[in-house]
């Protein structure tokens, strides 16, 4: 039976350019989209810019533009820089759509209704970068312990959510296990253990927000207008019936920095709304660029667009997927990318296609064979394929990957141990290169999640018609699917070999 599969990435705020960080979860989130479109699942795929609120406001005043003409230009900029990276949301939401605030003020107003919220003045210290109140016992040295910058005293009147009452509720939802992995499940669960104070939910100093529909003058603060976007997405408010087909599907990706929000304040916004805390949270780690995370403030951030000039969409892609581990902090190195590159792209995949039209147009008159039905790579292939379903399923591109590049290394060793291109033309000859095309069909429909224009490529290249993207796992990728008798055509290298200097 078909499942359904609705994956979100953190909304990114508007005061900042689209950098490696950002791609990081968002290039996850749009293979896992394709993964599970290839294993026959319904998929919606949201990602989107956060707008409101004082951080944007400033960013604003300090470029002299208006907070929506801040917005308007660089939520075009997180659309271009996706589109580039060949990610394709179903939707890109934008917290200033008019949908959103209706869904906004409809959510809110059911928490309300149901008795969670509470009016009082509220005093403490405040990071504008989190846009977050901070206790005086959380800050590193006076400051905020994420940015490392000042924090401000703020004191206004506002409306409260009563998280401290859902700690017990909050406590059985976390040992549930929604939370992955194992180690942020924990930290999430110390956050309650900890005790939970109730937290302001709207703000009078600034109007750059949602309007809270019951009181004139206040505004939704934007962590509370943010968060809802996830229901916005999938009709909350306006269209029930959708909202109850897909939100018991919800998969949240982000990193940890948000993570108290996503796995602590928000499954207990859900619970006070009456709905369904997410299904699944998967919190990975930073990624750091000389040891540090990647900041405005720290001038350290790399554009996706330039690594994409040296290594294209796919070098991208696959070496985020399959580098970065999903969990852990990661370092970015320049070094292990063109590594990764040469290694896995170059190598194990573009020779392996290079090699085997070569010889197919010199032994076979160009004309693929069909594998052998007792190939010693077919058992190799069936377990691939299990592991990297597997490893796709744990939100684990990197072992999928590894799984997948498994199969190549062993077409590789095939071939070199038979050494095809010595050998006179015949049934031995036919067998092997039979075997590694269809090696390579199989490898095209497993790393299209990662790779959306090589897989095609290859595709194409031994003569197969339609899409890799259009095949399901794991019906189309058993052993024999390669029909022999197509054209295979060599072309241009897919990947060539890139020098460690640039
Ligand atoms: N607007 C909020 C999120 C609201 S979601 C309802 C926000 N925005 S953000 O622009 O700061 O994005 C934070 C997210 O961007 C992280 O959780 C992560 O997904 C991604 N990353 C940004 N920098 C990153 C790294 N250096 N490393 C890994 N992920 C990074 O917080």
């Amino acid at each position: 039976m078909p499942g359904r599969f609705f994956v979100t990435t953190p909304i990114y705020y508007v005061n900042d350019a689209p950098h490696i960080g950002h791609a990081y979860t968002t290039v996850t989130a749009d293979a896992l989209a394709r993964w599970h479109r290839l294993v026959g699942d319904e998929v919606f795929f949201l990602t989107g810019t956060d707008e409101h609120g004082l951080k944007i406001q400033r960013a604003a005043d300090a470029n002299g533009i208006t907070p929506q003409e801040q917005a308007d230009r660089t939520a075009a900029r997180f659309e271009q820089a996706w589109a580039e990276l060949d990610i394709r949301p179903d939707r890109f939401i934008r917290t200033t759509d008019p949908d959103h605030g209706v869904s906004v003020q409809a959510f809110l107003q059911k928490v309300k209704d149901n008795g969670h919220l509470y009016k009082a003045t509220y005093e403490g210290l405040y990071c504008v970068a989190c846009e977050a109140y901070y206790r005086e016992s959380e800050l590193v040295d006076g400051n905020c312990p994420i940015h490392g910058t000042p924090v401000e005293w703020l004191s206004e009147d506002n409306w409260f959510f009563r998280l401290s009452a859902f700690e017990e509720q909050l406590t059985e939802y976390l040992s549930s296990g929604a939370v992955q992995p194992e180690g942020k499940r924990n930290e999430a669960l110390g956050l309650v253990r900890q005790g939970l104070d109730d937290v302001s939910i709207t703000r009078t100093s600034i109007d750059w927000g949602v309007p809270v529909p019951w009181d004139p003058g206040h505004v939704f603060y934007v962590w509370y207008d943010a968060l809802i976007n996830y229901a916005t997405a999938v009709g909350y408010g306006t269209d029930p019936e959708r909202f109850a087909t897909w939100w018991p599907h919800v998969h949240h990706l982000l990193a940890k920095d948000i993570l108290r929000f996503h796995c602590v304040y928000w499954p207990a916004m859900l619970l006070a709304a009456g709905e369904q805390p997410p299904h699944r949270l998967s919190v990975h780690g930073y990624l750091l660029v000389g040891g540090e995370k990647m900041s405005k403030t720290r001038l350290n951030q790399i554009a996706p667009a330039d690594l994409v000039a040296d290594f294209g969409v796919d070098g991208f892609r696959y070496h985020f997927l399959r580098d970065t581990r999903f969990g852990p902090d990661g370092d970015f190195s320049y070094e292990a990318l063109v590594a990764r590159y040469n290694t896995d792209l170059a190598n194990n995949l573009g020779n392996l296609l290079a090699r085997v039209a070569t010889v197919v147009a010199k032994k076979c008159d160009g004309v693929g064979p069909a594998p052998r039905a007792d190939s010693p790579l077919a058992a190799v292939a069936e377990q691939v394929v299990a592991d990297a379903r597997a490893a796709w399923e744990a939100v684990n591109p990197a072992e999928a990957l590894e799984a997948t590049w498994r199969l190549l290394r062993e077409a590789n060793s095939l071939l070199e141990a038979a050494e095809p291109w010595k050998a006179e033309p015949g049934a031995e000859v036919d067998g092997v290169l039979g075997d590694a095309l269809e090696v390579l069909r199989i490898v095209a429909v497993l790393a299209s999640p990662a790779l959306t224009r090589a897989a095609g490529e290859v595709w194409s290249r031994i003569g197969l018609p339609g899409s890799p993207e259009d095949q399901r796992v794991p019906g189309d990728v058993a052993w024999g699917g390669y029909p022999g008798g197509l054209a295979v055509e060599k072309g241009p290298s897919l990947f060539p070999r890139i020098k460690a200097d640039g």
